[in-house]
């Protein structure tokens, strides 16, 4: 092994630079290689100097550094890149100029640092001769293959860290607080910051609600005396009797977006005569420095992508089962993305220290 790639696909994460510091690290220190990092994921195969070099130098200090030095692009799907042809905007598969790209770099391995969208387009790449390794990335933590995917904890943190924030000022103010969360279609932040912050209502993707439920959770406290109350809530909840909310619509190269169920959620309240505001935490939860546990993480991932190159397992993802990194076939790992188990201790848990989920009658 002489020569590896590594590219950082997807909506960045917590944890992407130490993954890229260790990954470079263990090449050089423990195989000899050359390291290349390919700038703004997939699409770096196509610009120009869209290949830099990565040696000790590269990665020193960027252990605690959240976002990539690399780059990152969610819209760069080699299969539909929009480009402009006579004037027109066109979608056209690049993926047969990015295989041979690849291979007329001559990398023995390209890890590829993503969520579910960059690692099957990796898995796809593979069918093509590149000689890839997944590395699962992303806060919403929806990999099937793993356990905890990096970046999570860090979100995880900053969501609990603002629900204890939003809980002085609630109870100050006498109000329902509504915080919207990201994490697409799995609801493991909105759950666990819940659980972590103390909320009274977490609304999750995999639980679909009653708006009269949240209203009667919210009463019954304050009939109790306890005159406001604190919801954590999903970008990708959605009531029973209606769908998710988006902020944005998809197409062949943008992913839908979702957006706003926290703001519908208040306005009820609102409407049922209970003072509410809404905090939209957005990006914040993907900014700033990786937690202790995400560095550890994200270390362990990128030194074992590097041995597992080493011994050949192409087509392959790193993962954390059972406490030990292990590897697993990419078709494997993205077959089935990763959900709430509504029927799992960590609900039941919530249930049972009186937090609703909205779906009680
Ligand atoms: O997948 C990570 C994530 O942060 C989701 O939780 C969120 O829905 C989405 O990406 C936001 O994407 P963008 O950065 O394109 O707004």
């Amino acid at each position: 092994m002489k020569k590896i790639g590594i590219l950082t696909g997807g909506g960045d994460a917590p944890g992407l630079n130490a993954v890229i510091r260790a990954a470079v690290k263990t090449a050089i220190n423990e195989f000899g290689c050359e390291v290349f990092g390919i700038r703004n994921g997939y699409d770096g195969f196509l610009e120009a100097d869209g290949i830099v070099p990565l040696g000790m130098r590269e990665v020193r200090g960027i252990l605690p550094r959240g976002g990539t030095i690399l780059g990152a692009a969610n819209r760069g799907n080699p299969y539909a890149r929009k480009v402009i042809r006579d004037g027109e905007e066109v979608t056209i598969d690049v993926s047969n100029e990015i295989v041979k790209e690849i291979k007329k770099l001559k990398m023995d391995a390209l890890l590829v640092l993503g969520g579910d969208g960059t690692l099957h387009i990796a898995h796809e790449l593979a069918q093509k001769g590149v000689p890839v390794i997944g590395l699962p990335k992303t806060i919403d933590n929806d990999i099937g293959g793993t356990e905890v995917t990096f970046g999570f904890d860090t979100a995880l943190n900053i969501a609990t860290d603002a629900l204890d924030r939003l809980h002085t000022t609630a109870e100050s103010h006498h109000r329902a607080m509504v915080l919207e969360l990201m994490g697409r279609d799995a609801g493991f932040i909105a759950l666990q910051a819940g659980v972590s912050g103390g909320a009274d209502v977490i609304l999750i993707p995999e639980i679909p609600f009653k708006f009269e439920s949240v209203i009667k959770k919210i009463r019954e406290r304050a009939e109790k005396g306890s005159m406001f109350s604190i919801l954590a809530v999903s970008e990708g909840a959605k009531p029973q009797d209606g769908g998710q909310i988006f902020s944005r619509q998809g197409d062949e190269v943008y992913v839908p977006r979702l957006g706003g169920v926290g703001q519908v959620v208040a306005a009820y309240i609102e409407d049922q005569g209970f003072e509410s505001r809404v905090t939209v935490l957005g990006h914040l939860q993907r900014g700033g420095t990786p937690t202790a546990f995400d560095r550890m993480l994200a270390t362990r991932y990128g030194a074992a992508s590097v041995r597992l190159a080493a011994r050949g397992g192409f087509d392959r993802m790193v993962a954390l089962r059972c406490g030990e990194i292990t590897d697993l076939p990419l078709v494997e790992a993205t077959a089935v993305p990763k959900r709430v188990n509504v029927n799992g201790d960590a609900v039941i848990t919530a249930r049972n220290i009186g937090i609703s989920f909205g779906d009680e009658s």
